[in-house]
């Protein structure tokens, strides 16, 4: 079988790394990927949201089954196009996509299945936005409707940050079009915890819930990031919650987007706040998360093709997935400057270190360098993942993944899974 993987990131390397084990696969490859990915498929010099090119790759090269990770390709219809080429993917089409590409059609998806969410309103004049803001003292988090590269929103604790929020989407446009529309929000508070399913459009299968740590710096302080690490289990959802969840949010969003006609086929990604009234979705997402799909396939035993191929053709009846018991993590390294402008360019070091098995490093904003050494391309630069007996143990293992690592700047929360 012939496997194309769509990304770079750290996520599309552990898919890579885990679609390499599998006894199916012939071929792999990876568009655009980066050194890391190329290790384990043939790069394909095509960006991740060139939805014409890719189409016509997959075709060309005969590729069986092509797994998508962003949100780009997949909001810009890159599976559906392939479903005309007569292409399998792993992944929604754009309609079914539309869950994250627009925060406003979530809210409508919620609200019509009934599924637990913050109290909101939408604007596309910053007037009544900034009344509803005002109603609330402030205690408001403001979102741009379309994809923001994870950036559109703005969690506020006063009149003055909301109505500066506002001002920045509605009228500086600083998200451009994906700010036309803007959301705004009650304020919650919990513990987070990102919980994904794999579904057909009509059954799910939960994948072990994650928890992600989205701010800079040590401790939840400074700004939001995509993410700078996250372990799996979190000890704040028990079996008998994720249940819960699966019952009364995963599955009831999947009918939903089939009633409308949209039936999702891929990774759904439900972001939860557990506040003291109850569990509470904040976003969903189309796709799988990252970085929690690095320390989330960590776990998974088995092969996790025939699951994708399922996913693709529609029918998980026949799947279970097999989890390990054991407890991991991933620590993301960023670069200086993250998430603010990097640089880019700097030699990293240490990425040829022996490590155990089940010990990873999962390569992110990375390219190759004049010499043939692997440089900094980006944010985040990588995911040193590990597995433990316990969290505790995983993150001492995932910290000793990491300390091979060396490059000017670098920077890592040395706090990831200690909410465990
Ligand atoms: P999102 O991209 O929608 O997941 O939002 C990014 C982050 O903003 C979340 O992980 C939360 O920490 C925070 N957030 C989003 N919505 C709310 C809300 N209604 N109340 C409090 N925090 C929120
Ligand atoms: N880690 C959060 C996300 O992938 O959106």
């Amino acid at each position: 079988m012939r496997i194309l993987v769509v990304g770079s990131g750290g996520r599309e390397h552990a898919l890579a790394w885990k679609i390499s084990q599998s006894p199916l696969v012939t071929a792999l490859f990876a568009a655009p990927g980066n050194p890391g990915l190329g290790r384990l498929a043939t790069l394909v010099p095509i960006k991740a949201d060139d939805v014409e090119e890719l189409t016509a790759f997959a075709v060309r090269q005969k590729i069986d089954l092509v797994v998508v990770g962003p949100e780009a390709p997949l909001v810009g219809g890159l599976v559906d196009r392939l479903d005309a080429a007569g292409v399998l993917a792993f992944g929604p089409t754009a309609g079914a996509a539309r869950i994250e590409g627009s925060k406003a059609f979530a809210k409508e998806v919620m609200v019509a299945a009934g599924i637990p969410t913050a109290d909101y309103a939408t604007f596309t004049e910053p007037g009544p936005a900034l009344a509803w803001a005002r109603r609330r003292g402030g205690q408001v988090v403001v979102k741009a409707d379309g994809l923001a590269a994870g950036k559109g929103v703005v969690v506020c604790g006063s009149v003055e940050e909301a109505e500066a929020a506002i001002r920045e989407i509605l009228v500086d446009r600083i998200h451009g079009a994906a700010g036309a529309t803007l959301l705004l929000e009650e304020k919650l508070s919990g513990p987070e915890a990102s919980c994904i399913a794999f579904t057909d459009g009509e059954r799910v299968r939960m994948l072990p819930a994650a928890q992600d740590h989205k701010r800079i710096f040590d401790g939840d302080r400074g700004p939001n990031t995509g993410g700078m690490g996250a372990f799996c289990p979190t000890p704040k959802v028990s079996d008998a919650l994720l249940a819960e969840i699966e019952r009364t949010v995963l599955l009831p969003a999947v009918r939903e987007l089939t009633r409308r006609g949209h039936p999702f086929r891929g990774a759904l990604y439900a972001g939860l706040m557990l506040t003291p009234q109850g569990l509470r979705v904040l976003e969903f997402n189309a796709r799988l998360g990252d970085p929690e799909t690095q320390p989330i396939l960590m776990r998974l035993r088995g092969d996790l093709v025939p699951a994708l191929l399922a996913v693709a053709r529609g029918d998980l009846s026949g799947v279970t997935l097999d989890v390990d018991r054991r407890a991991s993590i991933g620590v993301v390294v960023a670069a200086e400057g993250y998430p603010g402008k990097v640089t880019g360019g700097d030699v990293i070091h240490g990425l040829d270190a022996a490590l155990a098995p089940d010990q990873q490093l999962f390569q992110a904003g990375t390219a190759s360098g004049p010499g043939g050494q692997v440089v900094t391309a980006g944010g985040r630069v990588l995911t040193a993942c590990a597995l433990g007996a316990t969290t505790a143990e995983a993150m001492k293992r995932a910290y000793h993944a990491l300390g091979t690592i060396s490059f000017r700047g670098m920077q890592f929360r040395t706090d990831i899974g200690g909410s465990a």
